[in-house]
């Protein structure tokens, strides 16, 4: 019988994660606001300092060809397929330190206690960083892991940041190839799952009193540019009935995303950027375009509310004089955590001595993609009043040490799919 890791022998991770992500967290493009976005001299600093973390924990790690950092730490013999562990290292703006280093920082120290009692287990672990899930810069999100899932659209490497650099553009100034993406991707047999830690980004854990909680789904999302293209004109000549406001026109269409969305319980609408052009206090905007992020629990339901929504904007323009142009530049379905993982997670849970709660992702995650190469499971975390996507995103250091002791168990008993026996 495997050992069991017993609740004296283990030391605190806890201390470590949380210094940890503060030290990834002091890698910012402003001091004042934490903000670390694909392809940046903040993304080759954090990968850096991931790598050295990786080292530490006795794995062999590099950057792979879309900036993902991948660590591997051996098994019982060298070449045996991994479990897979991980999560993503870039931020949202204005970002809280949470999202995305807590799985990836606690990954990389439980595979260094694994290290530190020289275990080797009948299988190899790996942890991935993924350099890209939030997909600011490019709109498109999930490019880390959609490159080792072997998905990657090569057609984004044409998407222009606001600077108007293409990705293939800062992919070759970053130092990278953009015609070798391919060499990130891993092959189905070299993977036996990928379990992912997470804060939980909500607030069900906090109300429930629990720790940790066992993922059921990742909630798919489509994510749309809407452009409305209208007259530019003067602000005091025009009168109001003779404008084409591209501007007006895009404000009533988000106050009919939120009232449409606000209807239907489950269904969320946000539309997170605007921009008017040419953006003058005394020209009436002639341009105004939009992003929406369009998110339900199950897919039927998010794409008859997207179709639903487009013919509303496209009704709204047509009564303005407008001419819309709506694309969706991110698809991504409802992906169900599997099984036979959900169960070791959760006997991990029971082990550690707490309740087990089921619960959805509303927020997108990794495993999105990496469900087209392997089985995906996930391990939230309790975050203070469910906030993320903010400054104020917090998790309490005793909260990080539970979902460390959880996860190093789920490691350390791993059991893999029968048909996928090492
Ligand atoms: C990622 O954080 C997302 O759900 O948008
Ligand atoms: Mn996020
Ligand atoms: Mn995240």
């Amino acid at each position: 019988m495997k050992p069991e890791i017993a609740g004296s022998e283990s030391p605190m991770l806890g201390d470590l994660i949380v210094g940890r992500i503060d030290e990834l967290a002091a890698i910012s493009e402003t001091e004042k606001h934490l903000t670390r976005i694909f392809l940046t001299a903040q993304h080759r600093a954090a990968a850096d300092l991931l790598l050295s973390w990786m080292s530490e924990a006795g794995m062999r790690a590099h950057l792979d060809a879309i900036g993902n950092v991948c660590g591997r730490y051996e098994g019982e013999r060298s070449g045996l397929p991994c479990l897979m562990l991980g999560s993503h290292y870039d931020t949202v703006r204005d970002a809280g330190k949470w999202d995305g280093p807590l799985g990836l920082i606690t990954a990389i120290c439980c595979v260094a206690e694994l290290h530190r009692r020289g275990r080797r287990l009948p299988f190899a672990v790996e942890v991935a960083g993924f350099a890209d899930e939030e997909g600011v810069r490019f709109s498109s999100t999930l490019l880390g892991s959609r490159a080792v899932a072997g998905t990657f659209d090569e057609s984004v490497l044409n998407t222009r940041d606001k600077a108007g650099l293409t990705m293939r553009e800062a992919l070759q100034k970053f130092g990278l190839d953009p015609d070798h993406i391919g060499a990130a991707a891993r092959a189905r047999r070299e993977l036996l799952a990928y379990v992912e830690l997470h804060i939980e980004q909500g607030p069900v854990l906090e109300a429930e009193n629990l720790p940790v909680g066992v993922v059921t789904a990742i909630s798919g999302a489509t994510r749309l540019v809407a452009a409305l293209q209208g007259m530019a004109g003067h602000a005091g000549t025009v009168p109001m009935g003779l404008r084409r406001d591209a501007l007006a026109g895009a404000a009533e269409s988000i106050l009919a995303i939120e009232s449409y969305c606000a209807a239907r319980p489950g269904l969320v609408g946000t539309v997170g950027h605007i921009l008017a052009e040419p953006g003058a206090t005394n020209v009436i905007p002639g341009r105004a375009s939009f992003t929406m992020d369009i998110r339900a629990a199950g897919d039927t339901g998010r794409q008859a509310a997207v179709a639903e929504l487009i013919k509303q904007i496209e009704a709204i323009a047509q009564r303005r004089n407008l001419a819309p142009a709506i694309t969706v530049t991110h698809e991504n379905r409802t992906v169900a955590c599997a099984d036979w993982l959900k169960a070791q997670i959760a006997d991990a849970v029971a082990k550690e001595g707490y309740r087990i709660l089921e619960l959805p992702s509303g927020a997108g995650h990794d495993g999105m993609a990496m469900i087209d190469i392997t089985d995906v499971a996930m391990l939230f975390v309790r975050c203070r009043g469910g906030i993320s996507h903010h400054p104020d995103e917090h998790a309490d250091s005793a909260d990080v040490e539970t979902g460390a002791r959880v996860l190093l168990r789920v490691i350390d008993n791993f059991q893999p799919r029968r048909d996928t026996q090492t």
